[in-house]
């Protein structure tokens, strides 16, 4: 009973999960024009994740927040950086840090988020953003995902003309780089 139970909650989860990617997909939302604090936004993040990564001896850093105000959709942004934001902490090496930065450019805001983990092997870099892909290594840790979450995160992006992309940095852990148009 109880594996039934953990597995119809699973089920639930994706549905929900998959039916968002299918809202955002069919834009079905009005277009996104709602200001949104990217810097509140992102406190906000960290200030409900903060708590589950100290659980796990996992801590994470705003390395620098600009204060920059977007248009755009304030749920899908939220649903864009949480999602990115939890793979973080979930890979990141026990005792590290997820560090996240916010930084205006000229007609753009750019936001990275870094983590200290195994980061992601060069030929699945863009593999990563499609539906149900997984790392190899991913699927045999019983880390409970179902390889949406980043699928999501791009959507969510794209329809706010933005680019998100993922490379490893130069010293290990996986670099998440989301650029968003500013007005
Ligand atoms: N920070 C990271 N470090 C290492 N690998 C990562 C990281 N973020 C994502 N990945 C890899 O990319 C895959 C896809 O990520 P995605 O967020 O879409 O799915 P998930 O986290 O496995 O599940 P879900 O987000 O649906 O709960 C992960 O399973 C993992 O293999
Ligand atoms: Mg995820």
């Amino acid at each position: 009973m109880a594996r039934i139970e953990k597995e119809s909650g699973r089920l639930s989860e994706l549905i929900d999960q998959l039916l968002i990617l299918t809202r955002i997909e069919g834009n079905v939302d009005n277009p996104p024009n709602e200001p949104v604090r990217l810097h509140k936004l992102l406190s906000d993040i960290v200030h409900d994740t903060d708590f589950e990564a100290a659980n796990q001896d996992r801590r994470i850093e705003i390395q620098n927040l600009d204060e920059v105000t977007v248009l755009g959709a304030m749920e899908m942004l939220d649903r864009a950086l949480e999602n990115v934001i939890r793979n973080g902490i979930r890979y990141t090496a026990a005792g590290s840090a997820v560090e996240i930065t916010i930084a205006k450019g000229e007609d753009y805001v750019a936001i990275i988020v870094r983590d200290h983990g195994p980061g992601v092997p060069q030929e699945y870099l863009e593999q990563i953003f499609k539906p149900f892909f997984r790392v190899a290594e991913s699927r045999n840790l019983d880390s409970g995902g179902t390889g949406i979450g980043l699928a999501i995160a791009k959507q969510a992006i794209l329809m706010h003309g933005g680019s998100i992309e993922a490379r490893n940095a130069k010293k290990g852990g996986l670099v998440i780089e989301i650029h968003l148009p500013l007005l």
